[in-house]
């Protein structure tokens, strides 16, 4: 079932979104050579609690930190620890915050100094992905709307469409209904309406779509350790089509 916020709900995820905008912001200046991926959590930690919210990674499903940090060919939940960010690399930085009980979540890919012509390539288009099916959210339109214009777009540029990972829904549980591929054909899936709360993430690979999970339970890589990039919003659908609870704060969005 696919929930309808009211307009208190709405609210909370609002702040929850402005929340996780400001934790991104206050981390990419951070994001430098020599930095290790457990100080920018702790740094992400301690930013998020003294604003009066949750780090609502941390504990969830065991999972031991409060941001995914997730390196190169890393594709998402990179467990922050003592790596120490290279010139050259790139870093996911993705994040649950919670405020008084509703969730807000978005993904941004950084890059670490200088990167090279193919990791500019990644995330310029994989950022343009996310509002290639932004462009989907109006009501009326369907899920699979969303799924077939990121899928094409990704193709469109040589790049491969990871499919066991998505977007979804997001409100008082980090991960509601409904699932949302980042492939498949349009005119399908359920209908948006206003007040539904959902969160898109294209996560695409320089090289082949094959995935595999480390021994730690957590960190997904790309089998050919091409580099992949991943880009969330977390969006309101509105009665003319959606509103970001997420902008980038550092690129003047909303
Ligand atoms: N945005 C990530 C997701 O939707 C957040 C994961 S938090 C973790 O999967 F605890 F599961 F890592
Ligand atoms: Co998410």
């Amino acid at each position: 079932m696919i929930s309808i916020k009211n307009e208190k709900e709405i609210e909370l995820i609002t702040h929850a979104g402005y929340l996780v905008s400001l934790t991104h912001q206050y981390l990419k200046k951070f994001i430098k050579e020599g930095i290790t991926t457990k100080q920018l959590d702790k740094l992400a930690h301690d930013f998020i609690i003294e604003h009066d919210a949750i780090p609502s990674c941390l504990g969830y499903e065991s999972y031991p930190a409060s941001i995914c940090t997730s390196v190169n060919d890393e594709i998402v939940h990179g467990i922050p620890g003592d790596y120490s960010l290279k010139n050259g690399d790139i870093i996911t930085i993705d994040m649950v915050i919670g405020y008084k009980g509703y969730q807000a979540d978005a993904a941004w890919t950084y890059a670490v100094g200088q990167i090279n012509e193919k990791k500019q390539q990644l995330l310029k288009y994989t950022e343009e992905a996310l509002y290639e099916g932004l462009k989907q959210v109006k009501p009326g339109n369907r899920i699979g709307d969303i799924s077939n214009a990121i899928e094409n777009y990704a193709h469109d540029h040589q790049l491969s469409v990871v499919e066991e990972l998505g977007g979804h829904g997001i409100g008082q549980e980090m991960h509601e209904d409904p699932w949302i591929p980042n492939f498949g054909k349009k005119h399908v899936g359920p209908r948006l309406k206003p007040g539904m709360v959902i969160c898109i993430e294209p996560m695409l690979n320089y090289g082949k779509k094959d995935i595999y999970q480390m021994p730690d339970g957590w960190t997904i890589k790309t089998v050919d350790q091409q580099p992949s990039a991943h880009f969330e919003h977390t969006v309101l659908v509105t009665d003319q089509g959606y509103k970001i609870l997420t902008p980038r704060l550092d690129k003047n969005e909303n």
